[in-house]
């Protein structure tokens, strides 16, 4: 539990999942970005998650926003967990301007099979492994299903960017990759290449993703750049490639990595974190996803529950509103989905797997009357209660129907309540929030005050 690997929660919409970030809406201008803990290398997310990561990433990244602030206008706003910021949501452009101080890995790659072009930028014979250009080159590429090479020429052409704004992006980049490299050498690192990424907000140009981390940089220590330059390693992932290559079988890489290898990239990129800043960063928290559901709360960024109420048919909703309305005056977040357990079965597993994932405390209503298969469904496949509270027409209904409700097979705990405000009152009490045990509390020691005001009244003394 101290590595955070994803971020779920019906509470707010995930845009899109990178091989290692994550980025939700928050609303129309901002955009929440996760740097989770999962690590890839050659080109694949591995198993094995690297604690501390994503906040040395997340961390990196906010560092240099606000250090390049003169240079560029940015998308960032504030860092609201270790591992998350908020950002403003920009138009992207979609082209990742890659600067390059060094001919190396795939550049490097074509170059020894004999092409003398990257994006078009002309490279001098003769080059060796890992030797620096005379001046930073830019290599575009565009930013699509597998990203391309292309000239600046060609992406004006193609309309990928004005030519003026790619100008101004070209310029910019350059500028910040000298910035970059001349802070990284007063700390005895190489800033070997990186990518940047542009957006617009209100016209106006501004650096978004991220800058100058692990993840979109080449590292070298400027040490081991002096005495073996052609072997120079990448501070950061070296030592799990070198591991994987270490450990190939069959002619595939291992998933997971154990524990010790763990540590010490763990241990690296905190290094690499204290190198760059000169800040230690705390130790790793122990449980990272109950600092990540306290921090989004404090934020306000989502309720610190929430009760899905799951319908098996649109024509049970104003039964299910009745108890919406209720939860909502506890400020819990509800969810109200139509799911059919024996229609269509198929998106349950959905369902099941995002409530089982969710980082906020959670409960489940099961609406279903006649034969209710959804309730059982819900209740044998997922980790949080699950209350069944089916809709009846009439007594005669309820008679007939209720049975289906509370005969469950084995390993099937679902519990059924008739009164949608009692279950509504159940589901809450479920949740187990100390704010809402002090107001049932509250509540209770009013009925009850209430009773005897009843009492003294009725009995005339
Ligand atoms: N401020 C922003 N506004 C809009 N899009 C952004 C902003 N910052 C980053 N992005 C986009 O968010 C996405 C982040 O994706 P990422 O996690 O790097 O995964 P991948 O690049 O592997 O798809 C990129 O497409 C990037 O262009
Ligand atoms: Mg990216």
């Amino acid at each position: 539990m101290n590595c955070l690997t994803t971020i779920i929660t019906p509470q707010i919409e995930k845009i899109h999942s990178g091989k290692v970030r994550e980025s939700f809406r928050i609303d129309e201008n901002t955009r929440m970005i996760v740097a989770t803990d999962r690590i890839s290398s050659f080109d694949k997310v591995l198993d094995t998650p690297i604690p501390g990561k994503g906040a040395v990433l997340n961390k990196l990244a906010a560092y240099w926003f606000k250090e390049t602030k003169d240079i560029i206008e940015n998308h960032f706003v504030e860092v609201i967990d270790p591992n998350i910021s908020l950002v403003r949501e920009a138009t992207p452009i979609r082209v990742e301007m890659i600067v390059r101080g060094y001919m190396t890995g795939s550049a490097w790659r074509s170059y020894q099979q004999g092409k003398r072009t990257v994006s078009g930028v002309q490279i001098p014979d003769g080059m060796k492994k890992n030797q620096a250009f005379d001046e930073p080159i830019v290599t575009p590429t565009t930013k699509e299903e597998s990203d391309r090479e292309i000239s600046a020429k060609e992406l004006v052409e193609e309309g990928w960017v004005s030519a003026e704004i790619y100008k101004a992006m070209e310029k910019t980049s350059l500028k910040l990759f000298k910035h970059g490299q001349a802070v990284l050498k007063e700390r005895g690192i190489i800033l070997v290449d990186t990518k940047y990424e542009f957006g617009l907000i209100d016209n106006k140009l501004v650096l978004i993703d991220e800058i100058h981390t692990p993840d979109s940089s080449r590292f070298w220590s400027a040490e081991n750049y002096e005495t073996e330059p052609d072997n120079a390693e990448q501070l950061d992932k070296e030592y799990v490639r070198s591991y994987l290559l270490k450990h190939k079988k069959d002619g595939a890489y291992p998933n997971t990595l154990p524990n010790d290898v763990v540590q010490e990239t763990t241990r690296r990129y905190r290094d690499i974190y204290g190198m760059i800043t000169g800040e230690v960063l705390p130790e790793i928290d122990n449980n990272t996803r109950s600092r990540v559901h306290a921090n989004l709360v404090r934020h306000k960024l989502i309720k610190d529950g929430f009760v899905a109420i799951i319908m098996g048919s649109p024509s049970d909703l104003d039964h299910c509103n009745k108890m919406k309305d209720i939860m909502e005056q506890y400020d819990i977040m509800v969810d109200l989905r139509v799911v059919s357990a024996h229609k269509n079965g198929e998106n349950l597993g959905q369902v099941i797997k995002e409530y089982n994932n969710s980082i906020e405390p959670a409960a489940i209503i099961a609406v279903a009357g006649r034969s209710n298969g959804l309730g059982g469904a819900l209740a044998a496949n997922v980790t949080v209660p699950v209350i069944n509270c089916p809709p009846f027409k009439d007594k005669t209904d309820q008679m007939v129907n209720i049975n289906s409700s509370l005969m469950m097979p084995s390993n099937t705990p679902a519990v059924t309540v008739v009164d949608p405000k009692n279950a509504a009152m159940a589901a809450l009490r479920t949740l187990n929030l100390p704010r809402l045990k002090t107001r049932f509390e509250e509540e209770i020691n009013e009925m009850k005050s209430e009773l005897k005001a009843a009492d003294k009244r009725v009995r005339g003394r």
